[in-house]
């Protein structure tokens, strides 16, 4: 099995704390579809006939696309490659594209998925992240795509903001919880570098919660996944049963995709290749049928970090038989060792020879991790 991702760089405006390759004009924009069509034909043997179970459509904001271009590329892919009957087709959106009419026509052609970006239900917030919607905006067109028939819709939320305080993200969370959603991507506010709500911190004009603040905000998210039955199956992602991402499940199970687009990464089970982060590059090297995305063939100790670094952000863990059969037995002994210490202090558990962090202990997965990389 594999799955197919397709980078949509275009937004209506930037936001101040957004990293994502994207542009906020429409430079190349109609011939997207075209260049997304081209590229597929000249990698459509990357996935070697593996069926495709999951599509992907991230950004940027995909849902600045038209129904018509959407639909054009799920061809393509459905003309080249073999995608599987029950497979999933996401597509990540802003709530104010999300009309009626876009969100029928996105059924039409084979949209089963949703992951839509509300970021919060609270209008202050949404003001302070630059967002183009308000409160009521998300919550109709969530409820509008499930009255349309969607049965499987994640939103996004983002906790541990500035100026924000626990009393307004507990009414997101229970705000979040009355949505018709089956799954929930809830990501720590992270100052990335080179953005502008970065500069403000570094300028003094923003200043981070406590950490202290970060931790009952993790607790209260715990909380209510508890009481409305999600469980806590990646660092930051929530489902209801049956309703985990299977796109990025899959990604944390080193299971092989093809990335398209600008700044989409492809990974084949033996090397990682990334695509030009600028649409006029990548544009001019799919037009030249040279798709020629840079590319780096992982090491052993490469393949054993980006083991660790993805299955231990998940409930499934990691295996250390696995660990094992493909990087040998000490790196197996050193991951058992690093286990127990963790263990003794109740932030790791082993069963059998499954190791993993607990979810009560994902908000400091990072420190964790790190101390199993070589
Ligand atoms: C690639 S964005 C695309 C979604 C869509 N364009 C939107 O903004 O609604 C995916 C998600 O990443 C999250 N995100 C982006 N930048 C982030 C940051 N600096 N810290 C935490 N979450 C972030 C947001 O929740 C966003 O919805
Ligand atoms: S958060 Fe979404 S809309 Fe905002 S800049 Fe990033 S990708 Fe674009």
């Amino acid at each position: 099995m594999s799955g197919i991702y397709i980078h949509v760089p275009y937004c209506k405006r930037k936001c101040s704390y957004c990293d994502f390759y994207s542009v906020a004009n429409d430079s190349g924009k109609n011939e997207f579809a075209n260049l997304i069509e081209k590229e597929i034909e000249l990698r459509a043997s990357y996935l070697n006939k593996s069926p495709v179970e999951t599509i992907y459509f991230g950004g940027g904001t995909p849902s600045t696309l038209t129904t018509e271009a959407i639909g054009k590329i799920l061809n393509a892919i459905s003309k080249h490659f073999t995608v599987a009957k029950n497979s999933e087709v996401t597509l990540e959106a802003n709530p104010d594209d999300l009309s009626i009419e876009y969100l029928l026509n996105l059924q039409k052609i084979g949209v089963n998925r949703l992951s839509i970006g509300v970021q919060s239900l609270c209008d202050s917030d949404l003001k302070q992240l630059g967002r183009r919607h308000n409160a009521t905006e998300a919550i109709n067109a969530t409820n509008h795509a499930k009255k349309v028939g969607f049965s499987n819709i994640s939103i996004d939320l983002i906790y541990g903001l500035p100026y924000s305080s626990n009393q307004i993200w507990e009414h997101n969370l229970a705000k979040a919880f009355a949505l018709p959603i089956t799954h929930l991507s809830c990501y720590h506010l992270i100052y990335e570098s080179g953005t502008p709500l970065h500069k403000n911190v570094k300028s003094g004009l923003v200043k981070p919660v406590d950490e202290n603040i970060s931790v009952e905000q993790f607790k209260l998210l715990q909380q209510y996944a508890q009481q409305f039955n999600f469980e806590h199956y990646e660092v930051s992602n929530l489902s209801k049963k049956e309703y985990r991402s299977r796109h990025n499940t899959s990604y944390w199970k080193q299971i092989h995709y093809l990335g398209l687009g600008p700044s989409a990464h492809s990974y084949n089970g033996v090397s990682r290749c990334w695509n030009a982060r600028s649409i006029e590059q990548w544009g001019n090297s799919i037009k030249k049928g040279l798709p020629n995305p840079e590319s780096e063939t992982l090491t052993k100790d490469e393949k054993i970090n980006e083991y660790f670094l993805t299955s231990l952000r998940t409930i499934w863990g990691a295996d250390l038989s696995y660990i094992n059969n493909n990087f040998g037995k000490a790196s197996a002994e050193l991951a058992q060792k690093m286990t127990v210490k963790y263990a003794v202090r109740g932030k790791m558990a082993i069963d059998g020879n499954i190791i993993r962090i607990k979810p009560e202990h994902f908000l400091t997965s990072d420190g964790i991790i790190i101390d199993f990389l070589v």
